[in-house]
């Protein structure tokens, strides 16, 4: 079995931070999105990785360079435009030859353990009516955002369509998708949606009709698409609270952590309370400030005489004298301050498509 994990696309929805950032590689609880899935693949035993990059290539490759740090061996393939999940199916064909494949969309995040998922497939496969897909679903309340599948009353996958105005159930499909080779002749045969891609969610349609069996599991835990700011702090919150508490940095007595705190090497906290779910990066100094839950501050940040919670601080930012700052998302090597300048004003410098909210 090897794994496809498509990590081109361009992330609009999270502008400004991805004018200079693949939405792959947007920490969460100080991880990059896109490690938790590899790791996640690894985890399944499945260390033959193809990754479909796109304009952010250099920097994709970058982070994950060739699977050592995973224990992968990582090929990547290279989409010279977003032309659809099946087009990235059709141009890694020559890195997956005739294997099975699980197909790993790299900015979803979800309590999935994939290595069951795969597990009830391969048993399946060696059953009566072995399966040429296998796909997995959520109920979510805004179906016609996403693939939505209908089952019939035995809970067999009967039909496929992509973003429909008019959802036929609120079953949607989950980035992680099983294949065998036969999906090879499904994404050859279909024809582009009417935003100009090939489906993946068609191609599933097309072995239907062609007769293969398509199986479905229904997950139960959480499922993110990252790519807004809203999911990406939800993100955050779920991976800080399943962390447990690490003290490696240094904490000096007039501070206090609280709870589940991850404090990375050579990180600073100075009379300061740090009261968890927190991960506090590598580097980073917190000073004279508290840091509340559900906050990712990321390596060598510095946070002084200011109070942060539910935010996640990239790498390399500053929040000094701050009373207050919540909900935030800031890029790396940013800095928020308030300074003591007259006349008293906001003065700001704010990239395009960036969002302030002014108390
Ligand atoms: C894609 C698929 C859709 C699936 C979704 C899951 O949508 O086309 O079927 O439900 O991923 O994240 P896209 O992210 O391209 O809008």
């Amino acid at each position: 079995m090897k794994a496809l994990v498509l990590a081109g696309g361009a992330g609009t929805r999270l502008r400004p931070i991805t004018h200079t950032r693949a939405k792959q590689l947007v920490p969460v609880a100080n991880k990059p999105i896109l490690f938790y899935g590899i790791e996640s693949m690894v985890a399944a035993g499945i260390t033959e990785i193809g990754v479909i990059v796109g304009d952010t290539r250099d920097e994709v490759m970058a982070g994950l360079g060739d699977g050592s740090r995973f224990g992968a061996s990582i090929t990547y393939i290279p989409q010279d435009a977003p032309l659809g999940l099946a087009h990235c199916v059709l141009i890694a064909r020559d890195f997956l030859g005739d294997d099975d494949f699980v197909m790993y969309l790299g900015d979803n995040l979800l309590e999935q353990d994939l290595a069951a998922f795969v597990g009830a497939f391969e048993h399946a496969r060696q059953g009566e009516q072995p399966a040429a897909a296998q796909i997995l679903l959520k109920r979510v309340p805004d179906p016609h955002r996403f693939g939505i599948a209908t089952l019939d009353d035995d809970g067999h996958v009967v039909h496929l369509v992509e973003k429909p105005d008019d959802p036929p159930s609120d079953l949607a499909l989950v980035g992680v998708y099983l294949f065998t080779a036969r999906v090879h002749d499904a994404v050859a045969a279909i024809d582009p949606s009417p935003r100009g891609e090939l489906e993946i969610t068609d191609a599933i349609q097309w072995l239907l009709d062609h007769g293969e069996r398509v199986r479905c599991e229904l997950l139960t835990g959480w499922w993110i698409d990252t790519g807004k700011l809203t999911p990406l702090l939800e993100a955050n919150r779920l991976l800080l609270e399943r962390q447990e508490q690490r003290l490696d940095g240094s904490i000096d007595e007039s501070s206090s952590i609280e709870g589940r705190v991850v404090v990375a090497e050579g990180a600073e906290i100075v009379n300061s309370t740090v009261r968890g779910p927190v991960a506090i990066g590598v580097g980073a100094r917190v000073v004279d400030s508290f840091v509340g839950p559900f906050s990712a501050i990321g390596a060598r940040c510095v946070v002084e005489r200011s109070e942060i919670e539910h935010s996640v601080l990239m790498d390399d930012s500053s929040v000094i004298d701050i009373p207050r700052l919540e909900d935030s998302l800031i890029g790396s090597d940013a800095t928020v301050r308030r300074s003591a300048q007259k006349p008293r004003a906001l003065r700001l410098m704010v990239g395009d498509h960036c969002q302030i909210d002014v108390e």
